[in-house]
């Protein structure tokens, strides 16, 4: 089929097809239809049965060196022909060998093209899962990732460590959050699609998220998402999400009026060394946003300026006068073990990094940790109740807790 034919041919299927309940059109994909003719012919899916589909599009993307070839192909053909992502999904329709209609065959020879390019599967679907809820994904904002969801359970599980038990000896469900019916407050500083602040929102009902971020492109996105998980109602009023780094943050008029009144600071900064940017997957390198990866010389430039800035805006934080000496030239260190009950109810910092940066962190920083046995500022100068390391599910140092 020539080009032009061709490009007729699928805007005329994506018009007659878009009734259709099984088959949900994009507008992305109807603005990709016109690309279609510069596609390779390459990748003819025939039959266009469901299982050849996935076994031709398993195969081509292997071919064309793309690593998780299988699950590639996987999502890819449950997105193309709209059946759901869950596993279940695909084996029933995998088993059932459903024919795929002519808009979703073109749909997955695009997707397979892109993918090929090594474009991230999240992309192409323009969705992700995190913490159980479906995020859009677009690029260049950073897709949501696992250990991600990692840090939102620790800090859930720390908010609610009151654990009751029943006559019956048995546990009755997770406790209260901590603070009660007070609200808490959280700042989840470079939000990328909202992935932080929103998980902790919908599993949180007392809290509201500031978020902040220096892309443009994340804070439409996470606004975006903000309504699908909240709702437009909630997420008005216990969502607010502005463009502008956390230094701007600091000097607005909303960061000021802000001081010492939040509970929770959060941040999956960018940290990945300058030096690493060049061997990352192309994946990561070519598509998400270098803003969202390069923490500088060290990687910690971002965590430095969270370390030193973020203490006035927490409860109890604002005053203490020490969060300078905090900052600069700390690079972050070694573990103290975290005194269990000191320090509840004051502000917390919550930070994800690189495998090399937990000890490091805890090292630096122990110098201003307050004695046990001291409350509020010692004649030291510490600024901190605790600072440790927490390693991730894979047992690597992968997060920093701080409590002020
Ligand atoms: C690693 S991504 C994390 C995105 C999201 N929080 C997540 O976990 O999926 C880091 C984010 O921080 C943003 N960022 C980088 N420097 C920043 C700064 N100085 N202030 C605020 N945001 C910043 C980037 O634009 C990017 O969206």
């Amino acid at each position: 089929m020539k080009g032009f034919t061709r490009v007729m041919y699928a805007a005329c299927l994506t018009l007659a097809l878009s009734r259709s309940p099984r088959i949900r059109v994009r507008s992305s994909m109807i603005r990709s239809m016109s690309s279609i003719n510069s596609l390779d012919s390459d990748l003819i899916f025939s039959p266009p049965r469901f299982k050849s589909v996935y076994n031709s599009a398993a195969k081509y993307l292997d071919e064309c060196g793309v690593p998780d070839a299988k699950s590639s192909a996987r999502y890819l053909l449950c997105d193309a022909a709209n059946i759901g992502y869950r596993l279940s999904d695909f084996e029933r329709n995998r088993d059932l060998d459903i024919e795929l209609a002519p808009i979703e065959i073109e749909t997955m020879r695009l997707y397979c093209k892109q993918r090929a390019d090594r474009m991230p599967v999240q992309y192409i679907i323009g969705n992700w899962d995190f913490f159980g809820l479906q995020l859009a994904c677009k690029p260049p904002v950073l897709i949501p990732r696992p250990e991600t969801e990692e840090l939102v359970q620790l800090i859930l599980d720390s908010l609610r460590n009151t654990t009751t038990t029943n006559n019956y000896g048995q546990e009755q469900g997770r406790g209260r959050e901590r603070g009660g019916d007070r609200e808490l407050r959280i700042l989840d500083i470079g939000c990328g699609t909202g992935a932080i602040g929103l998980a902790l929102l919908h599993e949180l009902k007392h809290a509201t998220c500031t978020a902040i971020d220096i892309s443009k492109d994340a804070v439409t996105l996470a606004q975006t998402n903000a309504g699908s998980v909240l709702g437009e109602e909630a997420w008005a009023r216990r969502y607010e999400c502005h463009h502008m780094s956390l230094e701007e943050f600091v000097a607005s008029d909303v960061g000021r009026n802000a001081l010492g009144m939040y509970d929770i600071i959060v941040s999956n900064p960018p940290y990945i060394p300058s030096s690493a940017i060049a061997s990352l997957q192309k994946e990561v390198r070519d598509y998400e946003d270098i803003r969202a990866l390069d923490g500088g010389a060290d990687g910690l430039d971002v965590v430095r300026q969270i370390i030193s800035k973020g203490p006035a805006l927490l409860r109890s934080g604002a005053g203490t006068g020490t969060s300078a000496t905090a900052s600069d030239g700390v690079e972050v260190g070694v573990g103290e073990e975290a005194r269990e009950g000191e320090g509840r109810g004051r502000g917390e910092i919550w930070l994800e990094v690189s495998e090399e940066h937990p000890d490091a962190m805890v090292t630096t920083l122990s110098p201003l940790v307050r004695p046990t046995s001291s409350s509020g500022t010692s004649s030291s100068g510490a600024s901190f109740s605790s600072v440790r390391a927490i390693r991730d599910l894979s047992g690597n140092p992968r997060f920093v807790h701080i409590t002020l």
